[in-house]
Formats: structure tokens, C-alpha cells, sequence
């Protein structure tokens, strides 16, 4: 039987996360941030220092990586052989290495199976760059969130631990990450042709999840 898959693409602070999460809930199915897939697999690059530029050293790499999510109290927990990685792939550090090693095609290619595997067995939301347009191409129902560069780097500036605040630097990483997730061969940020796009820049979360809702239940 085919599942019901939901794609929500768009760039980093656009509201991805949260109004993905709560439509999951809302519709009762699982909600997927690929985003954390991207940052693990940076994070193990980081901590076994593999040379990432190398193909040969991030094949080996990639053909031991042993990632996968699971569900605790309603909470995404992400898994690496075995360990709860989740609280360390959200540093700044992780997130640029995230944006710039998930431009390398083996990477993306490695993560594709994990994220179609998922799909095969329960109806779900996925959250991501390529989502609507690589991943699952044929989704019933795809969106892409987007809103301006300054909106969005102040939430992320609000959402940040005290002593990493600087909002400037958040807007100058947000801006890079924007470049090389859009601009990369391999599977870049865009919208899907067929995606209903959203700008969140004045909107509430409640507001944008509605829209999405009212746009899945008309279909
Ligand atoms: O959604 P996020 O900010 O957690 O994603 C971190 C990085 O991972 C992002 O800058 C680009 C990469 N990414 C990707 O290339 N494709 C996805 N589907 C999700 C994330």
C-alpha cells in the first residue's frame, strides 16, 4: 500500500520544523526531519575527523554510518550506532559542516535510502531541501515555506542559548547556508514545480499550518 507523504521544503529558519511537526500531529502521522540525518552524518565526520573531500575516505565512511531516528514521547530522537546523538548536531559548527559536506553526492546518495525506507512503512510528513523534488517526487501533498533572510535570522537568533548570541553572525551563516544549499549540482534548495509555496515572513505558526491544512483537505 502506498502511505500518505507530506514534503516541506524551503531554507533554514523558514518555520520547517515546527509547522511540520505540528501537522504531523495534527494528521496523526510521523514527522521527519532530514535536516538531523544531514547534521549526524556531519557530526560523525567531525568526530572521527574524515577526510570529507576525499571520495574514497567518505565512501569508507558512509558504508559504516549506522543512523536512524527514533520516536520518544512524541520527541524525533536521532541515533547513531547505537547513541543518542541528538544533542549535539544543533552547534553552529555542526550546521555549517551540515550544509557543506550534505553538498557531496555519496553523502546524498547514502541518506536517500534511509529516507525512503522510512516512507515505505507509515504515513508521514518530511521536512527537508530536496524532498519535493528528489526524494519523493510523486508526494500527494508538497509545500515550500519561505521568508525574508532578516525575519528569519531573527528567530533563529531568539531561539539561540544565551552565549552564542550575535545576531549578525546568525544572519551571515544563515546567508552562506542559503548560498550553498541552493547553489550546489546535486539536489539543490528549489521549490517543486507542483509545490504550493508560503511566505511565513508575517505569518503566525498556527496561521501556516492552517493554510497547509486547508490546502490537504480540499484535495
Ligand atoms: O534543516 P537543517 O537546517 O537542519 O539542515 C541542515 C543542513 O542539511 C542544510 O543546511 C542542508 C542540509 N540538508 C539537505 O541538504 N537536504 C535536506 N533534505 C535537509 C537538509
Amino acid at each position: 500500500m502506498k502511505h500518505r507523504i507530506i514534503t516541506i521544503d524551503g531554507p533554514a529558519g523558514a518555520g520547517k520544523t515546527t509547522i511540520s511537526n505540528l501537522l504531523a500531529r495534527q494528521l496523526g502521522c510521523v514527522y521527519v526531519d532530514t535536516g538531523a540525518l544531514y547534521r549526524g552524518v556531519a557530526y560523525e565526520i567531525k568526530q572521527q575527523q574524515v577526510d570529507w573531500e576525499n571520495d574514497e575516505c567518505l565512501g569508507g565512511f558512509l558504508k559504516d554510518l549506522d543512523l536512524n531516528f527514533v520516536m520518544e514521547k512524541g520527541n524525533l530522537v536521532l541515533i547513531s550506532s547505537k547513541k543518542d546523538i541528538t544533542s549535539y548536531i544543533r552547534t553552529p559548527e555542526i550546521t555549517m559542516l551540515a550544509s557543506a559536506t550534505s553538498a557531496r553526492p555519496r553523502v546524498r546518495s547514502a541518506l536517500l535510502d534511509i529516507q525512503r525506507t522510512i516512507a515505505q512503512s507509515q504515513d508521514a510528513v518530511f521536512e527537508g531541501r530536496d524532498m519535493g523534488t528528489v526524494v519523493f517526487p510523486d508526494a500527494q501533498f508538497k509545500f515550500f515555506l519561505f521568508a525574508d533572510l532578516s525575519v528569519r535570522a531573527k528567530r533563529r537568533f531568539e531561539e539561540m542559548a544565551e552565549e552564542q548570541k550575535d545576531i549578525q553572525k546568525v544572519q551571515r551563516d544563515m546567508e552562506k547556508r542559503d548560498t550553498n544549499d541552493s547553489q550546489r549540482k546535486e539536489a539543490p534548495l528549489k521549490a517543486a514545480i507542483d509545490a504550493i509555496k508560503i511566505d511565513s515572513s508575517y505569518l503566525t505558526i498556527p496561521e501556516v499550518v492552517a493554510k497547509i491544512l486547508k490546502n490537504i483537505q480540499k484535495s
